[in-house]
């Protein structure tokens, strides 16, 4: 990597309840119910480095704030730090930490102080933003396993709110997964039917159709998902059908990826073993890979107005 702005965590900038500290003073105590019982929420957004622009554009920004007032409404804090409030520190933080290269920005609202579970304030709010490059697996391709782990329901935990607590959840798939050789994980529901991957939804194609898990199928509703609907029906021409999808639709798929902030669009290349498709990534995936990476770093028009240069 090549680009200037911090090289390393001690250089980062961080926004900590409205200052903006060093990385070392970015703390929070472990009596606050956000670290005994993991009580916060936080969104993952993208900036993509536009090289050609000299500018930092970041993807659906108001989109993804908006989702975290509605986490924060779920998980019953005392006040919802709004997307109004959150925009500019996110703006400032970028522009202290003059990042030249893609980064993965995640701003956490948490409760501070030292309450029970069901502490709904004192509100903390962090920013911080790391450099990210695309995952190799955009390229190669990845191998997923159909996790024995069930993901959450949504009458356990609230599937739809990224809820830090929710991701004990994928993180036992992705454990599972490593520790058996595979890349990642495909989780099912507890209907028996598949959900998502570790902090990703799943597409796959079925009779050159593009096939997804419905919303209600205990999946997180991706800013990403619903951005490749579009792509794929408006761009490509390949309506999406969302539904629900059987384990064993997966060995039947002519090709799968998996779409998500931090995936992107990362192809499926094979599925407890056995090939998807050929084996190769699918002709689909590669064209809808080249008009997303077109669309978030500001190649094509953003007449749908997703980018916020920073
Ligand atoms: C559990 C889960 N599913 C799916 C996704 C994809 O969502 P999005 O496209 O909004 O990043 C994420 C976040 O990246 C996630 O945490």
């Amino acid at each position: 990597m090549t680009g200037k702005g911090p090289r390393d965590y001690e250089d980062l900038i961080v926004y900590m309840n409205g200052e903006y500290v060093p990385w070392a003073d970015a703390t929070v105590h472990v009596f606050s119910p956000a670290v005994k019982y993991g009580a916060g929420v936080f969104e993952g957004i993208r900036g993509y480095w536009s090289e050609a622009r000299g500018e930092m554009l970041i993807f659906r920004l108001e989109d993804h704030l908006k989702r975290l007032e509605y986490s924060q409404k779920v998980m019953g804090f005392e006040r919802i730090v709004t997307a109004d409030e959150l925009a500019e520190p996110i703006l400032e933080m970028m522009r202290r930490n003059a990042f030249t290269e893609h980064v993965h920005i995640r701003p956490t609202v948490f409760v501070e102080g030292d309450g029970e579970s069901s502490a709904k304030g004192p509100v903390g709010v962090s920013i911080t933003a790391v450099r990210r490059p695309k995952k190799a697996f955009v390229e190669t391709g990845c191998r997923a396993q159909v996790s024995s782990w069930q993901r959450i329901a949504d009458t356990a935990m609230p599937t739809r709110v990224k809820a830090n607590a929710n991701y004990n959840n994928s993180r036992m798939a992705a454990l599972q997964a490593s520790k058996d050789g595979y890349d990642t994980a495909i989780i099912l529901n507890s209907r028996g039917q598949v959900s998502e991957g570790p902090a990703m939804c799943f597409f796959m194609v079925r009779d050159g159709r593009p096939v997804t898990p419905s919303i209600t199928s205990n999946i997180l509703e991706s800013i990403t998902r619903a951005t490749i609907i579009e792509l794929l029906g408006n761009d490509l021409d390949a309506a999406t059908v969302e539904r629900d999808v059987d384990r064993s639709e997966l060995y039947a798929a002519e090709e799968a990826f998996f779409c998500g902030t931090a995936w992107e669009v990362s192809p499926v290349v094979s599925i407890d073993g056995m090939p998807v498709g050929t084996g190769e990534v699918g002709a689909l995936t590669r064209k809808l890979q080249s008009v997303y990476f077109d669309l978030v770093t500001g190649v094509t028009n953003d007449d749908r107005g997703w980018l916020t240069a920073v």
